[in-house]
């Protein structure tokens, strides 16, 4: 038996296969930390998970590749159809089960941030339907992987972590909400005992898909622990006619060595080689939604342009409420035709003054969904993306309409292209306010969303688009081939954005977080907080405002201090949307810090920001606490600076004169900067430059 032993490489990170020979299919000695060359040969006795585990290959987890023709066929074993082609950082596998009328095609790609890129393409080739039910993408852990990592969340409060005992047995997370969910995933990570933001070993798996998915880490006593996922398939969603193919989302992996700041490193920097990467300066939004909610009026909304604008506003984003009937949400989702009774000279007028002020204009659509008050819906029920005859209960008084009816995406086609070109539309605000239920298949509808989402922007190139589902619902790597930016969350509220923004930020770089300033009183939470630490939330993140600007409480001063925001924030976005992130590990739960680091360790942005009162056992103001500042460079001295924050300012350099101080990299990251405690639901931000 020939037997081949090859280690893909990139960025520090190997990927060790055995291809064993006699048409075995290959299987995963390792995925970790490059193991350099010249792995021994006894490797090739080690445990390993097969590229596919499934039961003939001794695998007791959910298989990896799973369906049936006609109930027969159940299991497969799949034998090469030729040579694995193995180079530096790939592999393709070709396989296939003759009798079963079986092919599949693997590719695992090791890209040069280190992250790892799989998917299985699985063909029909016998008589007849094949049913797929799954086909997953895994990866090999180690037995020190011991404890799990994952995220949940709800509306207004997406991305909170879970911790847990990686033991043994099945930890899956199921998805069946049609869109990513508030509750999703995002990463599911295992890693070393206590592994945290700055330390420990991290494995981390991230399903890039919008539709149904699951995340899966599983520990069998018999076998090597797997990490991964895929789509979730409902029974008969993918049934594949002769000669007919299903392709897996591709499943992204990343190692780290050096805690979640490791993963968030490779991810960032695999999501910013992307040939889509928004690299334009990201443009500072008004977005009119707890502006002005449903009562669009062309002057007060010219009002309001006029004084973004001043404040140096760049993207003018009117949200719902323009189209037809739409007075309210309980009507005129789908006719996306401009309100003759709200806009009787149609939206010109406002679009012309916006461009006029020299910023860019955006509109809300929310394309995939009906309301049963609509024209569109009277005179399309069948449009309804439904079991036959039955509709699912709505939600938001809405429903999803079926994408992949040829008729229904022709017409948003047709309706969106119209809007984009007629009015000369810079961006879209493309949202989906609810779970998809007892669908035909959530399979077709994403693929048709996207292939929706393609060709618009293949019509209109410059043209951006913002993935948003009621605040930050469709957050993955799939929508995020076609889209520039997401709606972190629907709540404005700067003490839950620390955390929304900190958890989101382990999967996306802060260019592609939507970030706004509200209003005091907070909409949703209807927590009062001070401008500062609405502000100095907001500045890391692709950055905007949400409120009514011709109204603020504080009248001119707020303007004011937005307007020396606004400038701090286009002076600094070069650094923001391109350095590296930085979380430090605090013992101290009251507060969250963050920062961003030049890749040449030059110039950094930290932000502070008190969340909650200090825990009792810290003493209180005037007693500094200790700011250690990890990821700079050890042996550059810094010059350190608050530029932007506290409320009521003043009293930091009072205290701690910091304007003349010099700090090592090494001694900021060991003795810590001495800062003063600041009071619950405050923030300031400090430069550090070399
Ligand atoms: C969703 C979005 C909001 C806003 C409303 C409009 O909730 O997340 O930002 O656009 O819809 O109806």
């Amino acid at each position: 038996m020939v037997q081949q032993i090859h280690t893909l490489t990139a960025d520090g990170v190997g990927l060790t296969v055995v291809v064993p020979g006699g048409g075995r299919l290959p299987r995963i000695v390792h995925w970790g930390a490059d193991p350099g060359p010249g792995v021994p040969d006894a490797a090739y006795g080690l445990s390993a998970l097969p590229l596919l585990p499934v039961q003939h290959e001794g695998w007791a987890g959910r298989p990896a590749l799973s369906g049936d023709r006609d109930g027969r066929w159940q299991h497969v074993r799949l034998r090469l159809s030729e040579d694995v082609v193995l180079t530096d950082t790939t592999m393709v596998v070709r396989a296939h089960d003759e009798e079963a009328g079986v092919a599949v095609e693997s590719t695992v790609e090791l890209t040069p941030q280190g992250v790892v890129r799989m998917r299985h393409t699985l063909t029909n080739n016998g008589p007849g339907v094949w049913s797929v039910a799954g086909l997953r993408c895994l990866l090999p852990v180690p037995d020190n992987a011991v404890e799990k990592l994952d995220m949940t969340g709800r509306w207004s409060l997406e991305r909170a972590p879970q911790r847990g005992v990686f033991g043994f047995g099945s930890h899956v997370r199921e998805n069946r909400r049609g869109r990513t969910g508030h509750d999703s995933t995002l990463l599911l990570s295992v890693g070393t005992q206590g592994f945290s933001h700055r330390a420990g070993q991290v494995w981390s798996a991230h399903v890039g898909w919008s539709g149904n998915h699951e995340h899966t880490a599983e520990r069998m006593p018999d076998s090597v622990a797997a990490l991964g996922g895929g789509e979730l398939l409902e029974p008969g969603e993918v049934r594949l006619a002769p000669g007919e193919t299903y392709r897996t989302p591709t499943v992204y992996f990343a190692h780290s060595g050096e805690g979640l700041d490791g993963i968030r490193d490779r991810m960032h920097r695999l999501i910013r080689a992307r040939a889509n990467h928004p690299r334009t300066p990201r443009p500072v939004v008004l977005n009119t939604w707890e502006a002005v909610y449903f009562q669009h009026d062309l002057e007060k909304l010219k009002e309001l342009a006029d004084t973004a604008a001043r404040v140096g506003v760049e993207r003018f984003v009117l949200d719902d409420g323009w189209f037809r009937h739409r007075r309210h949400d309980r009507a005129g989702l789908g006719d996306w035709f401009v309100d003759e009774t709200v806009w009787p000279n149609g939206l010109e007028p406002l679009v012309k003054h916006v461009h006029g002020l020299g910023m860019q204009f955006g509109l809300w659509f929310e394309p995939e969904m009906v309301n049963p008050d609509s024209d569109l819906f009277r005179a399309h029920p069948d449009w309804v993306l439904a079991m036959p005859g039955r509709l699912p209960a709505e939600f938001r008084n809405q429903h999803v309409l079926d994408v992949s009816n040829p008729d229904a995406y022709a017409y948003l086609l047709a309706r969106i292209t119209e809007l984009v070109s007629s009015l000369g539309i810079d961006y879209i605000k493309w949202d989906h306010n609810r779970d998809i239920h007892e669908a035909t298949s959530v399979h077709r509808q994403t693929l048709a969303v996207y292939e929706l989402l393609r060709e618009l922007k293949a019509r209109f190139p410059a043209l951006e688009i913002e993935s948003c589902s009621s605040g930050g619902a469709r957050v993955d790597l799939g929508i995020l081939e076609h889209t520039d930016r997401v709606w972190t969350s629907d709540t404005n509220d700067p003490i839950d954005r620390q955390q929304i923004q900190l958890w989101t930020g382990l999967l996306l770089p802060p260019e592609l977080l939507g970030a706004h300033v509200g209003p005091t009183r907070t909409h949703i939470t209807k927590r009062v907080t001070n401008l500062h630490m609405r502000c100095a939330t907001a500045l890391f993140g692709h950055a905007g405002m949400e409120t009514d600007l011709t109204e603020l409480d504080g009248g001119e001063e707020e303007l004011g201090l937005l307007t020396e925001w606004v400038a701090l924030y286009k002076a600094k976005r070069a650094l923001l949307h391109s350095g590296r992130v930085v979380v430090p590990d605090l013992a101290d739960p009251s507060a969250v810090v963050h920062g961003i680091v030049s890749h040449d360790s030059t110039h950094a942005l930290f932000s502070y920001a008190q969340i909650t009162s200090t825990p009792a056992n810290t003493p209180l103001r005037p007693d500094p606490f200790r700011l250690r500042l990890p990821g700079l460079d050890p042996d550059r001295s810094y010059r350190v600076e608050v530029v932007f924050g506290p409320h009521g300012g003043g009293h930091v350099p009072a205290a701690f004169d910091l304007a003349d101080a010099r700090w090592t990299g090494r001694a900021l990251a060991t003795i810590g900067l001495p800062l003063p405690r600041l009071n619950p639901a405050d923030a300031l931000v400090l430069e550090l430059v070399a």
